[in-house]
């Protein structure tokens, strides 16, 4: 049956914070309107028996197109931002991921990592290069192994948005939220948190790479980090400088609440870097 290929389906687990399910509800319904109306698919919305406040949301893409134009729509995205107000949501099956491209680019860095294991500190003491039969001619710089190819469905921008959340973000009033993705597909959030001495502050970057990086992560391919204002807001130099050494040339998504602000590579940001290469 056509409606089985498990590529057209999208699941995903939302716990509503107390008191807002008729929100949740409403903006369910919305949502499900634009499915239709757009001919993206269709949704559905099941309540957990045992955990009333639990919903799984399962939208049946027309196909993976249909999914991505979905997802890519600012009137979705804007009902997306009010849901995030007030859901925590996981997703537990991704509809968007294409077995052609994606998956394939996906296995394919599994496959580069299982081939070069050395670690992401190796890389940064001592330039050394990369695997054999995979060598770039000029423009050699260290760090850990980069990926340029993009994932692009997994939903980091979300995941972004959703840490933003967290921000302690007391005297500045300036939330920040990030998600780190690690080349496996794991991905890392992170916030800024904020203290009374202002200078300890630390910002959702930093708290990301560290979080990753104290969970065993050495090797990433893209960072998204979510700000509220209109014009992008782009990682401070402090940040560039540990993403750079612990990420090597990631790519930078830029977002805010509604849409995408920008796409760097971590190298255009960072031009001519100091790392543990000038050390020696
Ligand atoms: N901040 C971040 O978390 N990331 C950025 O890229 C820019 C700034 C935080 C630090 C501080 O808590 C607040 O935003 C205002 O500077």
């Amino acid at each position: 049956m056509d409606n089985s290929d498990p590529r057209r389906l999208s699941v995903a687990l939302v716990d509503v914070a107390a008191g807002r399910e008729a929100d949740f509800l409403t903006i369910s319904t919305s949502f499900e309107a634009i499915l239709i109306r757009k001919e993206y698919g269709r949704m559905e919305v099941v309540r957990d028996e045992a955990l009333p406040s639990r919903y799984y949301a399962i939208r049946y893409w027309m196909d993976a197109r249909a999914a991505e134009r979905c997802h890519a729509d600012p009137e979705v995205q804007a009902l997306t931002a009010r849901l995030f107000q007030i859901a925590r949501v996981m997703h537990i099956v991704n509809g968007v991921r294409r077995q052609d491209a994606t998956q394939l680019l996906l296995d394919d860095r599994r496959a580069h990592v299982q081939s070069d294991r050395r670690s992401g500190f190796d890389r940064r003491v001592k330039d050394v290069g990369r695997a054999e039969g995979d060598r770039r001619k000029g423009d050699r710089r260290l760090g850990p192994r980069r990926v340029r190819d993009r994932a692009g469905d997994v939903d980091l921008i979300a995941a972004a948005r959703r840490a933003r959340e967290h921000a302690d973000a007391a005297f500045s009033h300036f939330k920040v939220g990030a998600a780190l993705e690690a080349v496996d597909g794991t991905v890392i959030t992170g916030c800024n948190i904020e203290n009374a001495t202002y200078g300890l502050t630390i910002c959702a970057e930093r708290v990301a790479m560290f979080k990753a990086l104290s969970e065993g992560h050495r090797q990433f391919a893209r960072i998204a980090i979510v700000a509220d204002t209109a014009d992008p807001t782009p990682p401070c130099g402090a940040c560039r400088q540990i993403l750079w050494e612990f990420g090597g040339d990631l790519e930078v998504i830029l977002a805010n609440l509604r849409r995408e602000t920008g796409r760097h590579q971590l190298k255009d940001l960072l031009p001519l870097p100091f790392d543990a290469r000038l050390l020696s």
